[in-house]
């Protein structure tokens, strides 16, 4: 085996063992645990893993050969962040204020704050200023070990305006080692110009699709679907142009309210639905139905849980996370890293949030983080676990045991992270000798 990377003297490695779809129930539990392993990769792919008495045998370094030592420490796949708003200017520190003296989200939304003041700052902002911030964002995410990420737009509502969010992505993706997967978040509010035109507003948004499609400047499209933004009947319309055009389906589904978004999101088939604090009984039976037919091939609505949103929203009670894995649905983790309802950026603060807040095991933390949440973004097949023939995204913790990540709460547990077998990150010492 011919191989151009290599990472020796793991003490702990962190597989993610990836099966036909995301994983659900006790399988978020199975983390493929190696202990004193090495990790092969050529032209970016994982060749190699296991552990080193079994695997380095069988493995011929290239000329030229990076080769790592891990010191004892733990690796694993790089983080994948399954839902963001990444590109917007300007930040909400006065609507945070104001919160903490017991205003709420929606009353703030209503009086033209929220998502409508991000609006008017993206809106006023280049697309260099935007790309500037968006690349500093994604250095920081970067540094926390997240190797893959979803992001947004929605906040510019005006095609020319979403248009500048998703060429910034466009760039991004071009010259960032963070992979990222671009979704069109037109219907993310009704901006002030269509303000009683609610119905206008859903028939621009369905008509700019056809031109973000031909421009492929995103493979999904979202819709915030809640109490305050867009119904499910309008949510329907919408995402029903948008499949028709080819596009991946996601919804904003009940946060603030239960409005029946999960359901829709499952009969509609979609990648993922996000959120899902005030999710029905019906919609978690619907998440852990497993789509009949070939695994791989068939759609599996994984529940995107973003616990940051909801304890920097003060909420006490996040998402049903225990019910919804006990009952078999594909659970991911994201940020949702946006400048309102979550200014953190930070998976293992995330999986931090999903054990304490949530309930949620590290294991199934960690699966939910990885390989779940590749899923959630249409890339399950590629990234999110170390197994033979995915993308060598991997971080090097400085830590010992997996359940360091969740347990240090607040720290960068990363040491080093390496994109497709590549060093792009590493904690360098403050003195070097
Ligand atoms: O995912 N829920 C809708 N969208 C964002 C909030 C965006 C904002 O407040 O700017 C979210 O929480
Ligand atoms: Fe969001």
């Amino acid at each position: 085996m011919n191989a151009d990377f290599l990472i020796t003297n793991i003490g702990q490695l962190v597989v993610v063992p990836p099966g036909a779809g995301p994983k659900r129930g006790r399988e978020m539990r199975d983390l493929g645990i190696v202990r004193d392993a090495v990790l092969a990769a050529r032209d970016g792919v994982v060749v190699a893993v296991g552990p080193r008495d079994e695997v380095m045998p069988g493995v011929t370094l290239c000329p030229g050969a990076s080769v790592v030592d891990a010191g004892g420490r733990l690796v694993g796949p790089g983080f994948v962040d399954a839902h963001t708003h990444l590109v917007f200017a300007g930040w909400r520190h006065e609507e945070y204020a104001m919160r903490s003296e017991g205003r709420s989200y929606l009353e703030i939304a209503e009086q033209g704050g929220g998502i409508l003041s991000t609006v008017r700052a993206t809106r006023n902002a280049t697309l260099e200023e935007l790309e500037a911030r968006s690349r500093e964002f994604l250095d920081l995410m970067l540094a926390s070990g997240t190797t893959t990420a979803e992001t947004k737009s929605g906040y510019g509502l005006t095609f020319e305006d979403e248009v500048k969010q998703l060429e910034v992505v466009r760039r991004l993706k071009e010259h960032h080692p963070v992979s990222l997967v671009s979704t069109f978040l037109g219907a993310h509010a009704v901006p002030e110009e269509y303000k009683g035109q609610r119905e206008a507003y859903v028939g621009s948004v369905i008509g700019m699709l056809p031109e973000i499609r031909r421009l492929n400047l995103a493979e999904f499209v979202d819709v915030f679907c809640d109490a305050g933004a867009f119904t499910v009947p309008e949510t329907e319309r919408i995402l029903r142009a948008a499949g028709d055009l080819g596009f991946g389906l996601k919804v904003h589904a009940d946060e603030l309210e239960w409005t029946g978004a999960t359901e829709l999101a499952c009969r509609m088939g979609a990648t993922s639905c996000d959120h899902l604090l005030r999710v029905s009984d019906e919609g978690m039976d619907m998440l852990a139905r497993r789509p009949l037919g070939d695994e791989s091939t068939a759609t599996h609505t994984v529940a995107v849980l973003l616990p940051a949103t909801s304890v920097f929203l003060g909420k006490t009670r996040g998402a049903p996370a225990r019910a919804l894995i006990d009952r078999g649905a594909p659970v991911a983790l994201g940020t949702d890293f946006n400048p309102g309802t979550c200014t953190a950026l930070s998976m293992p603060l995330v999986m931090t949030l999903a054990c304490s807040v949530l309930h949620m095991s590290p294991e199934e933390a960690f699966t939910a983080a990885t390989l779940n949440a590749a899923w959630a973004v249409g890339l399950g097949d590629r990234v999110g676990s170390l197994e033979r023939g995915y993308e060598a995204d991997i971080v090097v913790f400085d830590a010992c045991d997996y359940r360091e990540i969740p347990y240090r709460f607040g720290w960068n547990p990363v040491s080093r992270v390496y994109k497709k077998g590549r060093e792009v990150w590493s904690k360098r010492p403050v003195v070097e000798d």
